[in-house]
C-alpha cells in the first residue's frame, strides 16, 4: 500500500513517521512529482499538480476538519475526499468560542481599561437572557460549541442545512429559518463550512439583523465574512465587537484596519489546532477499515462541498 503525504505550510516528515509507525507494511513517502500512484494521500491544501498525477488515488485524507481548498481543485474521480472528524479540534473549538463570549458578556476587556487606568469601578451585572448566542453550523465542531455554552445557561440558538434537535438547543435550519435564528441571537459565532452557498454568508444584512450590541465570532473561514461591513456596522455602534480567528488573506496584512480597530480581537487561525499524533491515529484507523472494504466516518458529500 502506497501512502503519500501532500501537506502545505506543514512540516512532512513527522507525518511520514507517524504513519510509519502505526501502519508498518505500508510504503509511506513525502510527494514528489513523478512519484509513483498513490492508494491514500495525506493532504492540506495540495496543488492541482499532485491530484493530476493520481488517477488511481482511492481516498484523500484532509488533515484539517474544513476542506474548500481541496473542493476548489479537480479531483480523481473516484477518490473519497475525507475530513478530519474531531480529533481533539472540538474541544479547543468550545474553549475559543466560550473564552470569546465569557470575555464580551462579562466585559473583561472594559475591566483591564480600567485597571490599566488605575480604577477600581463594578459594571452593573448583565443578564444571560440579554445575551442569546447563535450558532451557525451545528456539525461535529458547531454542536460541541453549543453545548458547552449551554453549561454556562446562555441561551443557546443553532442553525444548519438540515433540521436538528439538540436538548436545550433552540435549532433553526434552512435558508427559512435563517433570519429568525439572526434576530434571535446577540453573539454569532459561525461554524458553517465554505461552499458557494456560505461564502459572504456574514454582510451587512445579515449581521444588521443581529440584536444591537452584539458580538460577531468568525472561526470559520476568513472568506465567510465581508470584512468591510463588519467594520461598518462596528463604527455605526450596531455591533460592539468581534473575535477574528480567520481572515480572507492570511497572514493578516500588516496595513489591515483590523490589528488597530479597538472593537476588534485577532487571533492567528488558531483557534483548533490540528493534534498530529491523534489526526494520525484517526486516519490511520480509517485506511485499515477501507482497506477492509468497511464504511468510514467524515467523508465529504462531494456535491454539497462539505
Ligand atoms: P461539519 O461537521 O461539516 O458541520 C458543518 C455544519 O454546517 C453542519 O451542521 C451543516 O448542516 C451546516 N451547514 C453547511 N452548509 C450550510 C448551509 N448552506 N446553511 C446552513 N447550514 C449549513 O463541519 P465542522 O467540523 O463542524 O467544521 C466547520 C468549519 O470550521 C470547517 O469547515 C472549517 O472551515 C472550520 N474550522 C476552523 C478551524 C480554525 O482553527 N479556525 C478549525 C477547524 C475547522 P447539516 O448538519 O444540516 O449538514
Ligand atoms: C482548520 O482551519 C481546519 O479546517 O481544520
Amino acid at each position: 500500500m502506497n501512502i503519500t503525504i501532500c501537506v502545505a505550510q506543514t512540516k512532512a516528515a513527522p507525518w511520514e513517521e507517524g504513519f510509519r509507525a502505526q501502519l508498518p507494511g505500508a510504503h509511506v513517502s513525502t510527494w514528489k512529482a513523478g512519484d509513483p500512484q498513490a492508494d491514500y494521500a495525506i493532504v492540506w491544501s495540495p496543488p492541482q499538480a499532485f491530484l493530476d498525477e493520481q488517477p488511481g488515488l482511492k481516498a484523500m485524507f484532509n488533515i484539517g476538519a474544513g476542506v474548500d481548498a481541496i473542493m476548489k481543485l479537480r479531483l480523481p474521480p473516484q477518490a473519497q475526499v475525507v475530513r478530519l472528524d474531531d480529533a481533539g479540534m472540538s474541544v479547543q473549538m468550545a474553549e475559543y468560542v466560550c473564552h470569546a463570549v465569557i470575555r464580551h458578556f462579562r466585559e473583561f476587556d472594559g475591566y483591564e481599561a480600567d485597571i490599566a487606568a488605575g480604577q477600581w469601578s463594578y459594571r452593573k451585572p448583565r443578564s444571560r437572557a440579554d445575551c442569546p448566542v447563535g450558532v451557525m453550523g451545528l456539525g461535529v465542531l458547531g454542536e460541541r460549541v453549543a453545548r458547552a455554552l449551554r453549561v454556562f445557561e446562555f441561551p443557546v440558538h443553532g442553525w444548519s442545512r438540515s433540521p436538528k434537535q439538540i436538548d436545550g438547543i433552540t435549532c433553526h435550519s434552512g435558508t427559512e429559518g435563517f433570519n429568525g435564528f439572526l434576530a434571535a441571537s446577540k453573539v454569532l459565532v459561525n461554524l458553517l463550512p465554505l461552499t458557494p452557498d456560505t461564502q459572504d454568508i456574514l454582510n451587512r444584512e445579515t449581521m444588521g439583523r443581529l440584536q444591537p450590541g452584539g458580538h460577531v465570532i468568525n472561526v470559520a473561514r476568513g472568506a465567510h465574512l465581508v470584512e468591510d461591513d463588519l467594520i461598518a456596522l462596528l463604527d455605526s455602534g450596531h455591533l460592539s465587537g468581534a473575535t477574528l480567528d480567520v481572515f480572507r488573506t492570511e497572514p493578516l496584512p500588516a496595513e489591515h484596519p483590523f490589528w488597530q480597530h479597538p472593537k476588534v480581537t485577532i487571533t492567528p487561525h488558531t483557534s483548533a489546532r490540528t493534534l498530529r499524533d491523534e489526526s494520525i491515529a484517526q486516519i490511520a484507523g480509517k485506511i485499515v477499515a477501507l482497506s477492509r472494504g468497511e464504511p468510514i466516518a467524515g467523508v465529504v458529500h462531494r456535491d454539497r462541498g462539505y
